[in-house]
């Protein structure tokens, strides 16, 4: 873990901050790109996992397209130099400038998420006298075994299409002029450690791409979504995300014939390789007995444990005390709720120690806010460990 290895050199540094293991990012790039090319595999990398400036253009050098989630996504994707041709944009909600912008730039996809959807884009696409590549998101119907907070297949899911819908509206759907489906778009979840759902997932597949090309479509591209999962409770012991087992597998199950593949990786890409690193301000005990260590992130800078339940190995990282003790981990933010952790055992901790919240890469620093006015946190990465 980067952290423990530079501690003296963060503690010249204000927190909190994020900081990037640059080595360890090139590391997962290289593993996905490779893997993924065995099989002709076409990877995006999901910038709403993470939209650092420098990320990207590292990110960039491996030849990956964008997954987006909102029309300023795809202009973060285009302005970082991403091929239109490679960027993918999909959402329940999609805005109509956000349509008009996604067509102009002429994007891979736009996955629609609703029959509305799909004839706003076709009178859109109409209006600005274009056709638009559009994917039908099918909503597959599948349990990812994940959090159910980040679950999005499920047949009640607000997430895409429902298969029975898309069949029912086949004829409409062919008859919009303006718009070409070019194919089917699934994403089951996100955190998916039980790789068997990935095969539940490519024989729904297939099913849904066999029956919808009975049906007059014609397809060229299944783009099976993101969702591999990362360890969250010792990630030492797998900095890199079991890429090849999901390649395997898919290869294995999706019968698709030379369908282009494609997949949309956020945590897995960028989950490992960020570290939130935070001060002790203090410690007190409330009247109840618990041990609090207070410190200076909140969930203003990683919101995933208040919002989800979700996870993270803290550490101190720079204490030389023997003795673990237990403590109940809070931020500063004026809310009850936020807490990193329970119960967590740390070298014993006092005013001034770093603690590095860990696998915090993806959701942490994209999904920060300023509530109580508080700044944003920075990035900080290894290869320059200098601010940014
Ligand atoms: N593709 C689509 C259509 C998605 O909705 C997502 C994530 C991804 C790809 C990337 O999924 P990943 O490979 O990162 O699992 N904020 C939550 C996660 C929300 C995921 C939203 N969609 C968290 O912190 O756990």
């Amino acid at each position: 873990m980067l952290s423990r290895k530079v501690a003296a050199q963060l503690k010249e540094l204000e927190t909190p901050f994020y900081l990037y293991d640059i080595n360890l990012l090139r590391q997962t790039l290289e593993s996905v790109s490779s893997e993924s090319k065995k099989y002709g595999y076409k990877v995006h990398y999901a910038i709403k996992a993470n939209n650092d400036d420098y990320l990207l253009s590292i990110i960039k050098e491996y030849g990956i397209g964008i997954d987006c989630a909102s029309g300023n996504e795809v202009r973060k994707a285009i302005e970082s130099g991403f091929a239109a041709d490679t960027v993918v944009y999909a959402g329940v909600g999609k805005r109509d400038k956000e349509i008009r912008y996604a067509i102009e730039q002429g994007i891979l996809a736009i996955n629609c998420e609703s029959i509305e959807e799909l004839q706003v884009v076709n009178q859109i696409a109409g209006e600005m006298g274009k056709k638009a590549d559009v994917g039908l998101r099918v909503n597959p119907d599948i349990d990812p075994k994940t959090n159910r907070c980040i679950d999005t297949g499920q047949a009640d899911s607000k997430f895409g299409i429902s298969y029975d819908e898309i069949l029912e509206e086949a004829e409409l759907i062919k008859s919009l002029e303006n718009i070409n489906i070019i194919g089917i778009h699934i994403h089951i979840g996100s955190q998916i450690r039980e790789l068997h759902v990935f095969e539940n997932m490519c024989n729904k597949a297939n099913a849904i791409v066999e029956k919808l090309e009975s049906l007059g479509f014609k397809f060229r591209i299944v783009d099976v979504g993101g969702g591999l999962g990362i360890n969250y409770d010792v990630p030492e012991n797998e900095p890199i995300p079991n890429f090849a087992s999901l390649f395997a597998i898919v290869h294995e199950y999706l019968n698709v014939g030379d369908k282009e593949v494609h997949f949309e990786f956020g945590r897995s890409i960028v989950g490992e390789c960020g570290e939130l690193i935070t001060s002790v301000l203090y410690n007190k005990t409330t009247a109840t007995g618990r041990r609090l260590l207070i410190i200076d992130a909140s969930m203003t800078e990683l919101i995933r444990p208040m919002l989800y339940g979700s996870y993270h190995n803290i550490e101190n990282i720079t204490s030389q005390e023997e003795v673990c003790k237990k403590y109940t981990v809070v931020g500063t933010a004026c809310e009850s709720t936020d807490v990193f952790d329970e119960n967590v055992s740390l070298k014993k901790s006092k005013r001034g120690d770093l603690l590095a919240i860990k696998s915090a890469g993806a959701y942490g620093r994209s999904m920060a806010s300023q509530y109580n006015m508080h700044d944003l946190p920075r990035g900080v990465y290894s290869d320059q460990l200098c601010e940014k």
